[in-house]
């Protein structure tokens, strides 16, 4: 696919012609002219632009949880285009012309060509091609299998104890115009199911061999968001399921790649898809979050409207067979200060990927905070909704009154912010866990950004224990998920400057809790410190948290770093086997030139004796961008 500005084409033709001498030499296949190779040029009619609309936010991405212009300047055209015109930046965009979005996006990504020739190099021979896809899953959705443990054993991953102690690199893959990688992979048999989400693509790769090759590739007209959850249709039929920057869940036969249907659920323009669906018996079930959080401390936006929803999607039609709202629509409450009405209630996004509890017909699921007042009774509330109507049984709201806009945090006096309240924004994105006590009585697991860790019995919604690890902030707490070992669960806490700066109980590391009581058996803090390259890995070199999810592999859990380090520990006492910095340059298996950066999200997975993760996550907060889906394996002769 080539991306090109509409007033470039004759120098792109030009490009493509020089990208495939280049190919032919096996040199590095992304060639982007302008864009993060060079500095940007001062000069440019589009600086202007970038100085007026987005200056005042990507130049302080730590305070306004933006991605730094440096990041904006290694996407590609397609992503900021739709970002800018339909996608989250379209009010901040909106006072520009066609023309003038077309210069900007010149000044911050240059002249690029995304060569993606690398995919036709890498197609399997005959004997690898087609995905065999009789045995169950290894990995079939975010918590991999029933109650979400993120757990696999030696036979599952291939991967027992020992060989954690040192692994070495096996092979990259590294995607060109890519600056954030989020999505978990499936697994099933010898095939991983994979999307770099920006290239508006999903592989499926045989990993069964020295290097991947590709069984085939599905695109998407815009660029894809979460993680990939597997099952099967009523009759058999294997079949895959992500969303997009759209709000629009994809089914794709996991045998040829082949669309089945694509059907759009957000209920606002700014609504917004994250958590990963699951699909379960003929139903798809999917969580609706929203980005108002974003732009609602603007001024020019009447703020605010949005709020989160749950869907069951027949698994034949993708029709909306029920939608849980959080809470009833927004109306006019009050004059803001300037003649205009604020609205509300609004906010608590579904963001988490949900829990399914067969058992009890039951699915859990976490909201965020508010984004005006009224705060709703459902924000950043654990609910327990019913499987076959969607009706809520239960709640649990851990924090009340948290009404937060991003923009508030730099400027509280701006109109749509919130009068009384707490800013906060503790959201639950982090997928809930089912564990089990000690007598055998399950366990519901809930951790909040707040830094706290709830235990909550899922029959009733009641209070069992909680943990506190500090206080948390925007991005920091329990982030995305925890991992959980049938004594342990995982809980990893991030440290980010909150409204307040950091807070110094903030207990930033990886928390192995029992279950049965919430006492804490082992905990692992990396040391904060400043030297070297690391202001440059963190937004705040202090910064050394962790808010990727968690794996159990066997006898250890692994974990990655904001600041890029892969690291596995001893899951009985915390003892650190092996860490791996996965912040340098690599030359892909694909022949594309990467490079790593932080850790995030989830992705770490395993098979076939590889231990898989995705390095870069541009997004939030000024982390590291990079390219980079890595694989490792037992060192040899080891
Ligand atoms: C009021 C603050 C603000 C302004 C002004 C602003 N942005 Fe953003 N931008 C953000 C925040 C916050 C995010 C992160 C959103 C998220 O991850 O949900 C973001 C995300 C983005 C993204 C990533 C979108 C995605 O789909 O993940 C792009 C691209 C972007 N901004 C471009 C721009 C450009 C170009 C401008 C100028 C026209 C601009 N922004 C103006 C705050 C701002």
């Amino acid at each position: 696919m080539m991306t090109l500005p509409r007033t470039r084409l004759a120098v792109g033709a030009f490009l493509s012609l020089a990208s495939s001498l280049a190919l032919a030499q096996g040199a590095a296949v992304s060639v982007n002219l302008g864009g993060p190779n060079s500095p940007p040029d001062p000069n440019h009619p589009g600086k202007p632009l970038y100085d007026k609309y987005c200056a005042t936010c990507h130049d302080h991405p730590i305070e306004t949880k933006s991605v730094p212009f440096a990041t904006l300047r290694g996407m590609r055209h397609g992503t900021l285009h739709y970002a800018l015109t339909q996608g989250k930046m379209k009010l901040q965009a909106s006072p520009m012309k066609e023309a003038e979005i077309g210069t900007l996006l010149d000044f911050i990504a240059g002249r690029q060509v995304m060569d993606e020739s690398w995919i036709a190099r890498m197609q399997c021979p005959a004997n690898r091609a087609k995905p065999d896809l009789t045995k169950p899953a290894t990995v079939a959705h975010f918590g991999f299998s029933a109650g979400n443990p993120r757990a696999l054993t030696k036979e599952q991953s291939g991967l027992a104890t020992d060989d954690f102690k040192n692994l070495e690199l096996a092979w990259a893959l590294a995607f060109p115009g890519t600056t954030t990688l989020r999505a978990q992979p499936a697994i099933v048999g010898d095939t991983l199911f994979y999307s770099a989400g920006e290239n508006a693509k999903l592989f499926a790769l045989n990993i069964d061999g020295d290097t991947p090759c590709v069984q085939w590739t599905y695109t998407a007209e815009v660029p894809l968001r979460s993680g990939i959850g597997y099952g099967q249709m009523p009759g058999g039929r294997k079949v895959i399921t992500f969303n997009d920057v759209a709000t629009r869940i994809h089914l794709v036969d996991a045998q040829t790649g082949k669309l089945i249907w694509k059907s759009h659920v957000g209920l606002y323009d700014l609504s917004n898809a994250t958590g990963t669906p699951v699909i379960h018996k003929d139903r798809v079930f999917v969580p609706l979050s929203a980005s108002e959080i974003n732009i609602g401390g603007d001024d020019r936006h009447l703020c605010c409207k949005t709020h989160g929803a749950f869907f069951a999607l027949d698994i034949r039609t993708g029709k909306k067979l029920w939608t849980y709202h959080t809470m009833e629509e927004a109306k006019p409450i009050r004059d803001r200060g300037d003649g205009q009405m604020m609205w509300g209630p609004s906010g608590a996004p579904i963001w988490t990927s949900p829990l399914l509890d067969e058992k009890r017909g039951l699915i859990y699921v976490g909201t965020g905070e508010a984004t005006s007042a009224p705060a709703a009774l459902t924000t950043d509330s654990i609910l327990a909704l019913e499987m076959k109507t969607g009706k809520l049984r239960w709640k649990y709201q851990a924090t009340k009154d948290d009404i937060f806009l991003t923009a508030c945090m730099r400027n509280p006096k701006a109109l749509n912010c919130p009068r009384q309240g707490l800013l906060l924004d503790h959201d639950f994105g982090a997928t809930f866990v089912m564990g089990k006590r000690a007598d055998g009585r399950d366990i519901l697991l809930a951790g909040q950004k707040s830094g706290m860790l709830w235990a909550l019995d899922p029959d009733t919604g009641s209070l069992v224990w909680n943990r506190e690890f500090g206080k948390g902030s925007p991005i920091g707490g329990i982030h995305w998920g925890m991992a959980y070992d049938g004594e342990r669960v995982f809980a990893p806490i991030h440290l980010f400057p909150g409204p307040d700066g950091i807070d110094p109980n903030q207990k930033a590391g990886l928390h192995a809790v029992r279950v049965d009581d919430g006492k804490v058996l082992w905990s692992y803090e990396p040391q904060a410190d400043c030297s070297g390259d690391r202001p440059k890995r963190v937004p705040n070199c202090k910064g050394v948290g962790l808010t990727g999810a968690p794996t159990v592999i066997d006898g250890v859990v692994v974990e990655g770093s904001a600041d890029a380090f892969l690291r596995v520990f001893d899951r009985t006492n915390g003892t650190l086997l092996w860490s791996y910095d996965t912040a340098r340059p690599y030359l892909g298996v694909n022949g594309v030139e990467g490079h790593g950066g932080a850790i995030d999200n989830a992705s770490i997975v395993a098979s076939h004796g590889l231990l898989f993760v995705n390095s870069g996550y541009g997004l939030m907060g000024g982390q590291r961008a990079g390219n980079v889906f890595l694989a490792f394996r037992k060192k040899a002769g080891n």
